[in-house]
């Protein structure tokens, strides 16, 4: 099987690029046996912080958190960073002509419960001469993107991996310390009869939304005259995995519950990086109304309805939106 540095040179990725991921990748093996030791490794449960999200951190999203951010910013390829973690974004090497944004640890509701989780990361490109403490050098559309990816934390450790030339999936055998590459071109079935969402919040939908899944949960006997599935991981990193490999829609629409927060996902590391991977694997991703690596971003922490995964019924779902 074929690792990852060479697969990524004969793509012509440059040797620059090609280490700065190395360099994610040696981040998130840590990770991933730190997540692997559970209990063992004392790093269950929460700290006594919020992040800039209003959220109770985590110990492993601090924990995750530090090792990217301190094995990027001495790496010498990397201008800034941008975390879910971190209020504001990092400075690293002025002459770097890279800037990742991260999410350390996604699904970190799951943690406790030894279920899935993951790192998602999505690398832009700047100018030398740019303002490395500018933050809005991060502020780059969706397309911009180099090179998009995240590492599920699993039964196995796998990378899902993209640099605008299709999807690729590895995956890391502990034993050498490798990403293989198991899956080449990864292409996203184009019909699908499973869904995700978090229904809890169906009463807070919007109408478009309320009719989609309504019309999916009426099954054989509704409009669509066929039977769905449904699955929810409570982690991005976990939904769109599955979507990648068997197909599906995954969606985190717009809601009421809390008018201050329509959205939950993430743009420029939840959004954006599972957008280029969903897109370079042939699915769809969109806001319902618009895609969403076309977006002009406001903030770094901006939030963004998401609705992806197979082509056809994507635009189904889009088709109530219209
Ligand atoms: P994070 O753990 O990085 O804050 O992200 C969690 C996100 C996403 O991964 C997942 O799809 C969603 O939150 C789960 O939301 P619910 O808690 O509503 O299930
Ligand atoms: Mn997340
Ligand atoms: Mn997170």
């Amino acid at each position: 099987m074929r690792r990852l540095p060479p697969v990524l040179l004969e793509d012509g990725c440059s040797h620059d690029l090609v280490s700065l991921i190395r360099t994610i990748l040696a981040a998130c093996k840590e990770i991933s046996f730190r997540v692997s030791q559970g209990a063992l490794s004392g790093v269950l449960g929460s700290t006594l912080d919020e992040n800039i999200q209003g959220e109770t951190q985590k110990k492993l999203d601090v924990l995750s958190n530090q090792l990217l951010k301190d094995i990027l910013l001495e790496s010498g390829y990397v201008k800034a960073i941008a975390s879910e973690e971190e209020p504001d974004t990092v400075a690293g090497n002025p002459d770097g002509q890279y800037i990742v944004a991260f999410d350390p640890l996604d699904g970190s509701s799951n943690i406790d419960i030894n279920s899935l989780v993951g790192t998602i990361f999505s690398i832009m490109q700047v100018p030398k001469d740019a303002d490395a403490n500018d933050p809005n050098i991060f502020l780059q559309k969706g397309d911009q993107q180099v090179a998009a990816g995240y590492v599920l934390y699993g039964p196995s450790t796998m990378l899902a991996l993209t640099t605008g030339k299709g999807t690729r999936i590895f995956t890391l055998d502990k034993t050498h310390g490798s990403f293989l590459l198991t899956t080449d071109f990864v292409q996203v079935p184009k019909t699908t009869r499973e869904f995700a969402i978090n229904a809890s919040n169906q009463r807070h939908w919007e109408p478009a939304m309320k009719n989609y899944i309504a019309d999916l949960l009426a099954g054989e006997t509704g409009p669509r005259g066929e039977n769905f599935n449904m699955r929810w991981i409570a982690a991005m990193v976990g939904d769109v995995h599955r979507v990648l490999t068997r197909g599906g829609v995954f969606t985190y629409p717009a809601d009421t519950k809390n008018p201050e927060k329509p959205y939950k996902l993430r743009l420029l590391y939840e959004a954006n990086p599972m957008a280029m991977l969903v897109e370079q694997a042939g699915g769809v991703a969109s806001t319902g109304y618009e895609r969403i690596m076309d977006i002009e971003p406001e903030q770094i922490h901006q939030r963004v309805a998401v609705i992806l995964g197979s082509k056809d019924e994507v635009e189904t779902c889009l088709s109530y939106h219209a």
